[in-house]
């Protein structure tokens, strides 16, 4: 028998996977309550455009775009994006800064490209940041705002010394929404609706500089083969008409307007690292308390406060304490793949209450006090 615990000490919403996350209460009633209006009706009408024109309008009211800036969005999810740039925004080499799986897994994408050069790929072990540094002979700086495999935050600050001609492509999948942001550091800010968005995968929705837009203006007219799903103009000039290249998932948009409009009535990005800073706050403390437990990043500044990793004392059985909070409702505290040896994993995005993560914090103390 599974221990009980007590249910005053349970967090209100047991939700802490990194993606995808919670969705708050409420939200699934709101598009239940649609009815015929919106699912199962075309995304060439008023219903799903108006949707698609909610989802950028509300982005660009919460990152307060500055002119030229450009929402795009398109079907596929970050992943896609990777192969989306090496065919439509890499022009000939990529430099990429990688400090964990997801990181690494855009070098590889850029370094399987044929038709491009090897990329310049700086590493960092797993826990620790490293950043892009001024490099002559490439056209695009890659690097992730926050790791979600290993819960490390690096700055989006283009690198000293860039010239204006190379674009700095940041991978915002598990940040965005949740992470403070000087998007004039950015000529593409990507991400998915799964993390602080509180919706479903399958879409990438980016934030696109005027000198990105015309990087991919001007290699969409050049006699690379490009393959329609990767076609990035295409996905600007149909998200500009409030619509898709292909079927977009319709809920996926419902839920990420209805987030949008939550934080956006909140106080917009602010209000929402004020929300996650306070978790990541609660989490960290607790961790450098524990007596069993320490934060896995060694870095304060480079901890993440959307996806906390903790590292527990190697006589923790931490199988059999995920697997009591999972009988009591608390799910997917797993660590990433292979990333630390004894460690938990906890989103903090901003649908996520610091008194949940405090509550949860309580929980694993009460477990691992009596397994
Ligand atoms: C930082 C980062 N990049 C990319 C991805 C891939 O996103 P998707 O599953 O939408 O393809 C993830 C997914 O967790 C991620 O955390």
């Amino acid at each position: 028998m599974s221990l009980l615990i007590p249910a005053d000490l349970l967090p209100a919403d047991g939700r802490f996977g990194s993606g995808p996350s919670k969705v708050p209460a409420g939200r699934l009633e709101a598009l239940a309550a649609t009815g015929r209006t919106l699912m199962g009706t075309s995304h060439r009408q008023p219903p799903v455009k108006g949707l698609v024109r909610r989802v950028v309008d509300g982005l660009t009211t919460f990152y307060d775009l500055p002119e030229g800036y450009e929402v795009v969005i398109g079907n596929g999810g970050s992943a896609a994006f990777w192969d989306l740039a090496t065919f439509a925004l890499v022009e000939q080499r990529s430099q990429h800064a990688v400090f964990g799986e997801f990181g690494a897994k855009f070098a590889a994408a850029a370094r399987k490209a044929p038709w491009l050069g090897a990329p310049t790929v700086r590493t960092a072990e797993p826990g620790s940041l490293v950043l892009p540094e001024a490099e002559a002979d490439v056209d695009v700086y890659a690097w992730t705002h926050n790791e979600t495999s290993t819960g490390v935050v690096a700055p989006v600050v283009r690198p000293a010394g860039a010239r204006e001609d190379q674009l700095t492509l940041v991978d915002a999948t598990s940040a965005a929404g949740g992470l403070a942001l000087d998007v004039t550091q950015a000529d593409v800010y990507y991400f998915a609706p799964q993390k602080s968005f509180a919706s479903d995968g399958g879409l990438w929705l980016a934030l696109m500089s005027p000198a990105a837009v015309a990087r991919a203006e001007r290699i969409a007219a050049s006699d690379r083969y490009i393959p329609a799903f990767f076609d990035l103009v295409g996905a600007l000039k149909n998200t500009r008409l409030d619509q898709t290249y292909n079927t977009p998932a319709v809920a996926t948009l419902f839920l990420m307007a209805e987030q949008l409009d939550w934080m956006n009535a909140l106080g917009g990005l602010p209000a929402m690292v004020e929300r996650v800073d306070a978790s990541a706050q609660a989490l960290y403390d607790w961790a450098e308390k524990a007596s069993y437990a320490a934060p896995f990043v060694a870095d304060p500044a480079h901890r993440s406060p959307v996806v906390g990793t903790v590292e527990l004392d190697p006589a923790i059985d931490k199988v059999a304490l995920t697997r009591t909070l999972v009988a009591n409702g608390i799910v997917d505290l797993d660590a990433y793949r292979g990333i630390g040896t004894n460690q938990l994993r906890i989103a903090m995005y901003p649908s996520i209450d610091a008194a949940d993560v405090t509550a949860l914090t309580r929980c694993i103390d009460w477990v691992v006090e009596r397994l």
